[in-house]
This record gives structure tokens, sequence and C-alpha cells, in this order.
């Protein structure tokens, strides 16, 4: 499946880092860098028992690095004992951080709380000991079902203080998502809140969770937790239903935390895949913390007075790797938050960063394009009216990050001194996997750069043969690493299916896109379900969407393929303007002059055929772009599929011109 269009993208602007990114930090330049992945190629099982050994307090040590006998169901370490919460909180305390902030909890309407380690592992412990007098334990499986608040990163770390393994649902999904995953994981328990407050409305949680539990099959939870958080009255089942603080109430301050295997399940995690069914990623105990230590270590470079804040919610990867687990391993102190960018205002990440003094910033690509949109829209938005010298260090992650953005974070947040660490990984590859680090790689706007240490990525065709640079194709992984999805839960066949199919050589796929340029860079062209045919050439979406960006009428843009009889697929783009239609101009005109603009920065090819002009696109509640339903709505036909995960479902009706 190479791409016959060589060098579609050409990135000549190259950010070197800055002195002060580069003195201290845990791996400065690019010799370091290079040492390091040298290492780790010559004698992989050394390297990462090295790490493993280093980074980790172990309760048994192990003696087995890695076990391939069973691949690509691989274990790591798998002799080893250890508590992953004792590794979070206890250890900080004995090095004489108990003091330190944990975390920096704001709510929706704008009230601070903060926890020190000391506190945060008192808090744990209480609950960890609550769910102990209910008779939960080791191999059970707890639903999370909260807001973003310290209770869910207390809930999650007092699972892993037992060994419960958690699975946690994002608080914006239905009842019927929630149910699907009850039923599917067999959780014994639930922890939700009695509701959510986000832009100043109390969105109810109890209400689903009850509605779920009342659908077939969720007899399996015996008790519901509920963090009292909104004040809301709920329906109460008496025999069922424990408030949290009567369970932590009177509980002891310490909970000796349960030693478990290497393997136990630490959390499941379930993920679109291809097909309409989520699958439940399964992610071990040490192989997990060890990656998300060693990466939270290494890409956001953490330094000890660091204030790290990553905007995403505890109910995706993003959150459980960069907020409950690694940033707390690494003893960071960090800002999480209730609410949402743009209440009360849509400055309030810029006011929140000023307010912290927040050192590391990480968020995704779609929040940084909806901001600049809204501070073009309202000046007092834009993050110029802000006190942002506490930034050091940016992140993006979840999409590819199209140039444009990418230099407007840069210039407007960054201030043009701080580097922009763009990673690339999934759920399924438990932490960052390419990325730069901000103390050694030169950066390219767009570009994740490099894989890290120890991550052996390559870019192979269906065959599994390596590709040469400036030709697209499929981003694999070709050795396990310790943080690596284990199973798809209950469903080993789909595991293998869907990550190791026989034709790549046993390398596990990604199942993106990618192509490295002259320079060794890679960069994400797109979901290999995202990628276009046209007259037998391939062509990543992204590149399309990147280039509809670039224009300075266009806010946002998605591209999909259409079913066409001659070409195979024809680009519909959906465009969203920054504004208004210039006056006196046609939607009609304005379509042919982006057709030229596309064809004159991807190539004739690129050219949307159809274009269709909204106001907003449809997204998930994380901020996905649903490209499938645009799919539907391209093809002119009716959107039948559930779209309950929809942030406005409502919004895939403004689509109606053609143009
Ligand atoms: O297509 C890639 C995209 O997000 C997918 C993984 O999604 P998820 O499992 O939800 O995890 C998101 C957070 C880690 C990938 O297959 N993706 C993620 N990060 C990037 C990215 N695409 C381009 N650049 C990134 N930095």
């Amino acid at each position: 499946m190479s791409s016959t269009i060589d060098s579609i993208l050409v990135e000549n602007r190259v950010f070197s880092p800055g002195r002060s990114a580069v003195a201290g930090a845990t791996v400065s330049g690019m010799e370091n860098y290079k040492a390091l992945c040298e290492e780790a190629d010559q004698d992989p099982e050394g390297f990462w028992g090295r790490h493993a050994q280093e980074h980790l307090r172990w309760s048994k040590p192990f003696t087995r690095i890695l076990d391939e006998s069973r691949a690509p169901f691989y274990t790591w370490f798998d002799d080893g004992e250890l508590n992953v919460s004792e590794n979070c909180l206890d250890v900080h305390l004995e090095n004489g951080n108990g003091d330190k902030n944990a975390i920096i909890f704001e709510a929706d309407d704008g009230q601070v709380c903060t926890i020190s380690y000391r506190a945060l592992h008192a808090r744990v412990c209480r609950i960890a000991n609550g769910l102990k007098s209910l008779g939960y334990g080791k191999g059970d499986r707890a639903i999370i079902y909260l807001p973003m608040s310290i209770e869910a990163i207390a809930a999650m770390q007092a699972c892993a203080r037992l060994g419960i393994t958690h699975s946690v649902v994002f608080g914006g999904f239905s009842a019927k998502s929630l149910h699907q995953r009850i039923v599917d994981v067999g959780a014994r328990l639930i922890i939700t809140a009695d509701a959510q407050q986000r832009g100043g409305r109390a969105i109810p949680l109890k209400t689903a969770v009850d509605e779920a539990l009342a659908e077939e099959g969720g007899d399996v939870v015996e008790k519901v937790i509920v963090y009292k958080r909104a004040g809301t009255d709920v329906a109460w089942d008496n025999a069922r239903d424990v408030w949290l603080h009567e369970l932590e109430a009177g509980q002891a301050e310490t909970c000796e935390p349960v030693a478990v295997e290497a393997e136990h399940p630490l959390f499941i995690l379930y993920t679109s895949g291809s097909t309409g069914k989520p699958k439940g990623v399964q992610h071990s105990s040490a192989g997990y913390l060890l990656w998300a230590s060693l990466t939270t270590k290494w890409v956001f470079d953490a330094r000890p007075n660091d204030v790290f804040w990553c905007t995403a919610d505890v109910g995706w990867v993003t959150g459980h790797t960069y907020i409950a687990y690694g940033i707390l391993a690494a003893g960071m102190t960090q800002v999480i938050f209730e609410g949402i960018p743009t209440y009360p205002h849509a400055g309030r990440f810029w006011e929140m960063i000023e307010r912290h003094k927040v050192s590391i910033f990480y968020t995704a690509p779609t929040a940084i394009r909806s901001l600049i949109k809204a501070s073009q829209a309202a000046g007092a938005a834009h993050p110029r009216n802000f006190d942002l010298s506490s930034l050091r260090l940016l992140g993006s992650v979840g999409e590819p990050i199209n140039p444009e953005a990418w230099i407007w974070y840069h210039n407007n947040v960054g201030a043009g001194r701080c580097p922009i660490v763009d990673t690339w990984w999934q759920t399924e590859t438990g932490g960052h996997i390419l990325a730069p680090l901000p103390g050694a790689t030169p950066l390219k706007p767009g570009s994740c750069t490099f894989p890290l240490p120890g991550i052996s990525a390559g870019i192979v065709d269906e065959a599994g043969n390596d590709i040469p640079n400036g030709r697209g194709g499929y981003l694999v992984i070709k050795r396990p690493w310790p943080a690596m999805i284990r199973n798809v839960w209950g469903d080993s066949e789909r595991f293998k299916s869907s990550y190791f199919p026989a034709e790549l050589k046993g390398y596990y796929m990604a199942g993106d896109n990618a192509q490295r340029d002259k320079d060794g860079y890679y960069w994400i062209m797109g979901r290999t379900d995202d990628v276009l045919s046209i007259s037998g050439h391939r062509l990543g979406g992204t590149e399309i969407e990147s280039a509809l960006v670039a224009h300075e009428l266009v806010a946002e843009a998605a591209v999909v393929g259409r079913p066409d009889a001659t070409t195979g697929e024809a680009i519909v783009a959906f465009v969203i303007l920054k504004g208004q239609l210039p006056e006196g101009q046609k939607a009609e005109a304005l379509a042919q002059v982006l057709r030229d603009w596309v064809a004159n920065e991807v190539g004739p090819i690129a050219k949307p055929r159809d274009i269709r002009f909204g106001n907003n696109l449809p997204k998930t509640r994380s901020g996905k772009i649903l490209r499938r339903l645009l799919r539907v709505v391209a093809e002119g036909q009716e959107v039948t599929q559930d779209v309950s995960t929809l942030e406005n479902p409502d919004v895939l009706k403004q689509f109606t011109g053609v143009y």
C-alpha cells in the first residue's frame, strides 16, 4: 500500500531546542538520545531490565525479563511482584516528598483545592480499606464512572492498591455504552458520582448507572459507591448503594499495598475498533507502569518544581498514563480540571495556566484549533492577555497537529520559546511511542519526530517489508515493549487479528499510516481506515485537512472518501469557516477557491470533489472527529448508526449544501 505520491509533506522549518531546554534535561542532546536507542537495540532485554530495576520498586524482584514463547501474548518481568499504588504514593512519602502537592484541583466554578502526596496517600488508603470492608480485593473488577476529580484518581489508585482491575468509563458516555462495558468486563462494583459539574451545569451520572444496571446482565454489580459531588437528588437502593464519604468514614489511613504479579491486569480500557463493539484493551501492572513513568521523565522531562497539566479526562488513556499513573509515579505536582475550556469564557485554559503557574501544558490539537477560533472571535480570550511565562514545555496528543496550529501554539502560547512535544501513541501502546525529547530533538511542526529509545518502529508495506523514506505505509512496532496491550479482554482472537496480522511478520500493527521524510522524521497520515484511494493514488485525509486549515478563512476541516465508480473514491471535505462567508462571496465560489488551494498545497489529485460547509464538526465528547458518520453524510445517506457518543447529535443536519 505504499504511497505513489512521494514526499507529500515537505516541512523545512526546524526548531532546535533552546539552551534552557537542553540544560539539565533528563535526556540532553541528540547524542544521548541516540546512545539510549543504541543500547536498547543492542541488548533490548538488558535495557528494559535496567530501567525496570531503576524506576520501579519491586516487592519481589524479577529474574525473567521478556517471555516470547506465547507470542503475541508477550509477558514482561513475569516472576516479579509489585504494587502500582505503592510506586505512585508511598515511595514519595519515604523520600521526604510527602508534603509536596500531588494534585491542584480546579472545579468548574473556579474553586481550587490541593492535596499533598501524604494526604492523597491517606485518602487512597481510606477508600481501599472501605472497599476491603465490602469484600473486594485482588481478582475483582470495578467500573469507575466519575467526573474529573481527586476522587477519580484516588479511586483508581485504591483499586490498584488492592489488585482490583479497574475499567474507567468516560463520564460523557451514555447508559447504553456503560452497560455494554459493565457486562463485558464483568464488574462486581461501580464507583460513580451523583452528577458532574461542567460548564455551569450539573449533569447526572448516577441515573445512567441505575439505567445501565436495570438492563440485562446488570445484576453482576453488587455495590454502587457514590461520590457526592453536586448534591443533586438521586434514586437510592439501600441494599446496593453506598455513599463514598460514609464508606471512608472511620477507615484507617494506612492500607498495606497488595503485591501483585507483574502481569496482573491493572486496568481494562475500552476503545473503538474498526467494527462496532468497543475493545477492552488490557494492560499489565509492571510493564505499563515502567513505561508511564519513564516516558513522563523523558518526554515531559519531569523536573522537581514542575507544575504539569494534562487537559485530558481520566476516562481516556491519556488521563490514565499522564494523570493517574505516570505523573504520580514521577512525583510531580499536577493540575486537574473539572470543567470545559470555554466556560465561563474561552480564555479559561490560559487563565488557569497563569493562576497555577503551569510549566508543562499537554492538550489536543482539536482544543488548540478551537481556541484559535475563539481567540479570533473574541480578543479577550487570546493567550496574549494572560501571563503564560511559567510555561516551559507544551505537548500535543490524540491526532496529527497541522503545522499552522503548531506554529500558533508555539508563538502564542509558548511565546516562541517552549518546545512542543507532539506525542504519537494509542490506548494500546500504554504510553508515548513516537515523540521528541525536549532537550534533544529538533522539531518540525506537524511531525511527532522519532521513536523513543527501546521502540523499534517501522513503516512497512502489506507484506511487512520496510518502505523507504518519502513513501507512505503501515506504521508498525517490530519488537514487543513492556507497556504494550496484553489482550483484548475476553477476545484473544480479536487481539491477534487486530494487532498482529499474519502478513505483517508478527509486527504490532498500529492501524495508522505514516511516512518518514528524507531526514527520517515520522509523519502520521491518519488511520488506515481513513486513507483515501483516489484513482489508485493513496492520500492521507489528514494532509488535505491540514492544507484546508492552512487557508486563512478555514478554522477546521474533516475529509472523508465517498465511493466513486470512476476514481475509486472521491474526496469530500467538511469545512468550518472562521467567520461568516466574506461579503459578496458565494459558497460555490469559495469552494472553488479552496479546491485550487488544496491543489496547490498538496497536488491536483487531492482536490476535494465536494465541499460542505457547516458551523462545527461531529465530535465525540473527547474531541475526536467522527469521520465514519461524515462518510455516511458524504454518501448522501441517512445516518442510522448510534450517535450517542456525539457531543451534539444535531450537528449532522447542517451539511446540506454540496459545492
Ligand atoms: O491515529 C492515531 C491518533 O490517535 C490514535 C489513537 O487513539 P487513542 O487510542 O484514542 O489514543 C489517543 C491518545 C493517545 C492513533 O492511532 N493519534 C494519537 N496521537 C497522535 C495521533 N495521530 C497523530 N499524531 C499524534 N500525536
